[in-house]
């Protein structure tokens, strides 16, 4: 199997060496088919761990989920003795990566644990155990196994608080926890001689790091500059064909393309609706002119009738205001805008500018719903939600403007000192 021999004759799990020093003492997980409750996988995963053994002692690096303890215990004895590991760390602490760590704790009593600063809350929350022994790192801080060491680079919230990358200077060898990884189960192992993973390195970057995207970019920045042998992720195949480009795909998928479009001041507005009868779009036509009157503010509007939703979380991601149209029906907003609502968990909205507005027939509940919602995803929602019964009357109309004009203004910083009249929008 391309060279990767997986046990011995006896069938024992074994390591797989990455190095003379490295080796993958992982194991494989090909039935998984969702993963956290929303990850698919068509082809199950693997929880990577690694051991480098150095002239002063063994270091394990992340070990794997619970039940699959056995595959990593026969494989980390295949080519260390406990008494050997003086050091175990951590980068992540999510149970796929340390369902293994009591019971090699137990078995490895004498060995240090290196975990990140923001780790160690939750380290004590996973094991309940109060008495736990442990040393918190940050970018800068190594460990020594004699001729070969370990450095720690803090890279917080690729997924999780707590995570952090370790890299093996003298080895060129970054241990990346779940960034660069994919739930893709191949036991070739290595990205040279696996099944084609990209769509699967591309869905989990979509999913798991991608609400994280100003966390990746500091982490590349620590990342970048390292002479690279191979990445080890805790999940999917070992990256030593072209590290560096699994590094500058992070680089593109985690840098704003709109920012190149715009002029240094000018901000972004999406006004999004849905009409039943055409009185929500009345409304969202003039809230659009409304909000065209402000310079320096582009602003765009979509019936959610005619576009697919995924464009449109890829505009919303780099836009700074978002607003929504909605009717209600049966006390409650309608499908779409909930569709287009659940499909941002991907993207980071924290301090855009929200707003809402929508016609409705008798109570008008639609509106408050989705405001109390874009305030949950928080967005600022400065101005409180517009709504118009039945059909708007001129007046309503002029409302409509005038909101747009404030939400457009509230984007400039003009808004504080402008007082509307409302002759002038006529
Ligand atoms: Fe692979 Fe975030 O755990």
């Amino acid at each position: 199997m391309n060279g990767v021999k997986l046990e011995g004759d006896d069938g024992t799990p074994i390591a797989v060496p990455l190095s003379e020093r490295v080796h993958w003492v992982g194991a494989f997980d090909p039935n998984l088919r969702i993963f956290d409750i929303i990850l698919k996988t068509a082809n199950g995963t693997s929880y990577n761990a690694y051991v480098i053994r150095g002239s002063d002692g063994v270091a394990v690096i992340d070990t794997v989920k619970e039940g699959f303890a056995g595959d990593f215990f026969a494989r980390l004895e295949s080519v260390a003795a406990y008494s050997e590991i003086k050091v175990i760390v951590l980068n992540h602490l999510e149970p796929d990566h340390t369902g293994a760590l009591p019971e090699l704790m137990r078995r490895a009593p004498q060995a240090q644990l290196f975990i990140s600063q923001k780790a160690q809350t939750m380290l004590k929350g996973l094991l309940k155990q109060d008495t736990l022994s442990f040393t918190p790192v940050v970018t800068g801080d190594s460990v020594s196994l004699g001729d070969r060491s370990l450095e720690f680079l803090h890279t917080p919230y690729l997924h999780w608080p707590d995570t952090q990358c370790t890299y093996a200077p003298e080895e060129k060898m970054l241990f990346s926890g779940d960034v660069f990884g994919c739930h893709f189960c191949d036991k070739r192992l290595f990205n040279d001689s696996v099944g084609d993973f990209r769509f699967s390195f591309e869905y989990y970057y979509a999913h798991i790091m991608r609400p994280f995207k100003e966390y990746v970019v500091r982490a590349l920045e620590l990342i970048e500059p390292l002479p690279l042998t191979l990445i080890a992720p805790t999940h999917g195949p070992i990256l030593r064909d072209r590290p560096q480009h699994y590094i500058q795909r992070y680089r593109q998928l985690s840098s704003p393309a709109l920012h190149n479009e715009l002029s240094p001041n000018q901000k972004t507005l999406l006004i999004f609706y849905i009409s039943s009868y055409g009185n929500t779009r009345r409304m969202a036509e003039a809230i659009y002119q409304g909000a065209m009157q402000v310079e320096d503010v582009r602003v765009s509007l979509y019936d959610l009738e005619g576009g697919e939703v995924g464009p449109f979380v890829d505009l919303i991601e780099e836009a700074d205001g978002l607003v929504l149209g909605t009717p209600t029906i049966n006390g409650d907003a309608v499908k779409p805008i909930w569709d287009l609502l659940s499909s941002l968990a991907v993207v980071n909205l924290k301090n855009k500018l929200g707003g809402v507005f929508g016609s409705y027939g008798w109570t008008g509940e639609g509106v408050r719903l989705v405001e109390d919602r874009l305030r949950g995803l928080k967005l600022r929602v400065p101005i409180p939600g517009l709504r118009v019964k039945l059909i708007p009357t001129d007046d309503e109309i002029l409302e409509c403007t005038a909101f747009g004009l404030e939400l457009a203004q509230e984007l400039t910083g003009a808004r504080l000192s402008k007082v509307i009249n409302f002759a002038d929008l006529a």
